[in-house]
């Protein structure tokens, strides 16, 4: 179908990756590096990680050293910015398309929320209720409710609240912003959009339009309450590699309309339950884990549906050991267990068969749990006035130009 411009090719059994469908090649798995190749980007090396780390004077988030985000456009660019002193802020999204976030969905916010700290940097956050329309066969208002439901579960991922700003497309997209979406659109013809999304002729207008929707927050015109008229404020944004197709866009268009490219640093897909063959999916309940779920439910997912590496038999696994390459209790706790010496004691006495597959896994289902809890306990005080469109203001800091206190 579409080859053009770094989306994997669908011809016969390779993988295929766009912002709306993840296939893997013929065995079902991603090939990361390859996708990485194809789009362009460059990996994440420990250098990088390393100079982030001196930089913010942190340890890095396991996501980083353990390789989840394993991929970056620019990405020094703005850490020499960022060591000159020059502003630079964050930006990610989701789009709403279920009512609670599972894992997976949870992962991009908590690495976005590491990096706000470190760098205590402003950091805008798109609920594109508008894209869930057009790609789905949602309603506008159940879009619209689903998006501010989300906020509640973003809001509780602990964003610094006098730096964040929470936006739904349906509420926000107007003033500065729809005009940088129009520059955008005007910038950006059909051919190169279907090529670079693989969308058809027998795709709805709004789809071929929404790309802009979702490049301008990469502007910071688009948010004068914040960043005032200045154009010269670099975007740094952490997302699934899914998303780069919308921002290779965005990075072409960008210098044509006197803003800098926005950078990416980008991650791979989180598992399923039933193994890595592709991301989580909402509408598959026993595929993932829910911020939802009561621990109850969390054990039993794990001991019924998380993929084992283990042997048959429990004489056979204690000769051979598990294969941690396929064993999903064992990639989860590379992304929870944040203690490394545990997690690298683990991985020895599960793949060398002293360690049962029941035993990992009850060891997993404690971490998350406690993750689970932790979340619901904080998404329980979330109140409705956190909800108005627009609740989160950036301070007068950060020499970003003046913020209007009234927005
Ligand atoms: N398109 C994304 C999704 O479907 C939502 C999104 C909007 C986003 N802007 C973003 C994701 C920026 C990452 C970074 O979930």
């Amino acid at each position: 179908m579409v080859a053009e411009d770094g989306v994997a090719s669908v011809s016969g059994q390779e993988q295929l990756i766009t912002p709306w469908d993840v296939k893997g090649g013929s065995d079902g798995k991603i090939d990361y590096s390859k996708l990485s190749r194809d789009f362009g980007c460059s990996q994440l090396t420990q250098d990088l990680v390393a100079r982030i780390e001196q930089l913010t004077g942190k340890p890095a988030h396991p996501f980083l050293k353990r390789g989840f985000f394993y991929a970056h456009r620019d990405l020094k660019d703005v850490l020499d910015a960022y060591e000159k002193g020059e502003p630079f802020y964050l930006y990610t999204g989701r789009g709403p398309s279920s009512e609670s976030l599972h894992l997976g969905h949870l992962v991009p916010f908590i690495f976005t929320k590491w990096l706000q700290d470190a760098f205590n940097v402003p950091l805008v956050i798109q609920i594109t209720d508008d894209e869930k329309t057009l790609f789905r066969a949602l309603e506008l208002e159940e879009a619209y409710r689903l998006g501010k439901e989300n906020i509640k579960d973003i809001i509780a991922c602990g964003f610094d609240p006098d730096k964040t700003f929470i936006f739904s497309d349906f509420d926000y997209v107007k003033g500065e912003f729809y005009r940088n979406v129009i520059r955008i659109q005007r910038s950006v013809t059909m051919n190169s959009i279907r090529s670079l999304m693989g969308m058809t002729q027998e795709d709805n207008i709004g789809k071929i339009a929404f790309p802009a929707v979702q490049a301008a927050p990469c502007f910071p015109t688009s948010f004068p309450h914040i960043f005032g008229t200045r154009k010269n404020i670099r975007c740094l944004i952490p997302c699934a590699i899914d998303q780069d197709p919308y921002f290779r866009m965005t990075r072409d268009v960008a210098p044509k309309l006197g803003y800098f490219k926005p950078a990416l640093i980008e991650s791979c897909f989180f598992p399923a339950l039933q193994g890595e063959t592709g991301k989580m999916s909402a509408s598959d309940p026993t595929s993932a884990i829910f911020v939802t779920d009561t621990a109850k439910q969390i054990k039993t997912k794990i001991n019924k549906h998380a993929f084992s590496g283990g042997c048959a038999t429990v004489e056979e696994h204690r000769e051979k050991g598990a294969n941690l390459d396929v064993d999903v209790s064992w990639k989860y706790l590379n992304f929870f267990l944040e203690d490394d010496a545990r997690l690298a004691e683990i991985g020895q006495l599960y793949g060398s068969g002293q360690m049962l597959t029941g035993e990992i896994k009850a060891e997993l289902i404690q971490v998350l749990q406690k993750l689970v809890k932790e979340h619901q306990d904080r998404r329980a005080v979330v109140t409705d006035e956190g909800l108005r469109p627009c609740f989160c203001k950036v301070s007068q800091s950060d020499s970003l130009g003046s913020v209007d206190e009234d927005l």
